[in-house]
């Protein structure tokens, strides 16, 4: 069967290769971790979602291929339908949807609770990304523990999973950490950033029923400012108004979250949110970049302030279980918003040069997606 792989960390390795069809009796992550007997499930692809990520591995600028091989997988964003399963499996059964997590365990004690989304390792194993082969190919086999089930009425956006996963997680992660309050009730939301996890957090923070401004660089109207808009937020262009200028008219805000990919904004960011608030950091920002901050400014208001930064990636089962609700939730309260994130399907995994082309170059590219079967 076909899957999309990469060399890493040689820059643009990506290519189309042939490996053969898994079978339930194989262990995917041999130098990784191993399937119980009996607990496999065999999954048919459907679409898997690229992301800037894949763009960085194929620029040779993070992941690494597994142990003893010379080439990743590519694809972290799962979507499929369950073909067969093995005999200990009782949640799920053939024809079921489905979304499989990022991350296997490793040794440490929150790897051994199921966080490995926490793990204190420095060592990660993350599928289609680190040490582990990814979803961009015809079928794949994996643990029952890590496989979620998607309902049907979300098969047009069952592809946005994970993405929803890593919001859902840094936002629940943001909530816990500011029960240090005892009373916590935040109005104002600023999301920086209106890629795919932008907009979902948009949803997700909206069906909080947070007031939302959702800041981007280009001014609107656009796609993303549309969708931004249809979720309830305000859009916001840099262009037009600086985070500053905007905390200074509707007031700073009780969470920021950073989803623009920008070192850079990440920490301009720190200046403009309010007392007690908490920053969410998500970007994860392969490069070198250095960056000039008001450092004693930031430090004086912070320590007065008793702001929160709290940094959060990846997402584990009860995060795509979390995410996956709010799919729904958001489909409810804001019907067929969430499917215009979807913006460019390529069809098959023959496109991957075209799939590689639009990561890198296509700027109004909310969501890159391989339909890999029908
Ligand atoms: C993925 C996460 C992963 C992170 C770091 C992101 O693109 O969505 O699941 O943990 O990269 O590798
Ligand atoms: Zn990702």
């Amino acid at each position: 069967m076909k899957a999309i792989a990469v060399r890493p960390p040689t820059p643009d390795s990506v290519h189309l290769r042939d490996i053969p069809v898994p079978t339930l009796a194989d262990q995917p992550h041999p130098h990784v971790c191993t399937i119980p007997e009996g607990r496999s499930v065999l999954v048919r692809v459907l679409q898997i979602g690229v992301d800037a990520t894949d763009r960085e591995i194929n620029e040779g600028k993070y992941g690494n291929a597994p142990k003893g091989c010379d080439y990743l997988i590519l694809g972290h964003e799962s979507f499929g339908r369950v073909v067969d399963v093995g005999s200990k499996v009782t949640e799920f059964q053939k024809g079921d949807l489905v979304s499989c997590t990022v991350r296997r365990p490793g040794k440490s004690l929150f790897d051994s609770i199921g966080r490995n989304d926490i793990t204190s390792q420095d060592e990660y194993y993350e599928r289609g990304i680190n040490l582990c082969h990814g979803y961009l190919t015809e079928y794949f086999v994996d643990d029952a523990e890590y496989m979620v089930k998607v309902p049907p009425t979300l098969k047009h956006i069952g592809v946005l999973s994970e993405p929803a996963s890593v919001c859902a997680k840094a936002i629940e992660q943001a909530y816990l950490a500011q029960t240090r309050l005892q009373v916590w009730n935040p109005k104002r939301a600023f999301v920086l950033g209106a890629g795919q996890i932008g907009l979902l957090a948009t949803m997700m923070l909206r069906l909080k029923g947070l007031d939302v401004f959702t800041i981007a660089r280009a001014p609107g109207p656009h796609r993303k400012s549309q969708i931004a808009e249809a979720y309830g937020a305000t859009y916001i262009s840099t262009q037009e108004q600086s985070m500053q200028e905007l905390a200074r008219k509707v007031g700073a805000p009780d969470l920021i979250f950073e989803a623009t990919g920008s070192s850079q904004i990440a920490f301009q960011a720190m200046e403009v949110l309010g007392n007690n608030g908490v920053l969410i950091w998500t970007s994860v920002t392969g490069g070198q970049e250095q960056v000039l901050v008001p450092g004693d400014s930031i430090n004086l208001k912070w320590v007065l302030g008793n702001k929160l930064l709290v940094a959060s990636v990846n997402g584990n089962r009860k995060h795509f279980e979390t995410g996956i609700k709010d799919l729904a939730h958001g489909e409810a309260q804001f019907p067929g918003v969430t499917e215009q994130i979807l913006t460019h399907p390529l069809a098959g995994l023959d496109r991957f040069e075209e799939m590689m082309h639009l990561l890198v170059h296509e700027k109004n590219a909310l969501k890159v997606f391989v339909n890999v079967s029908e």
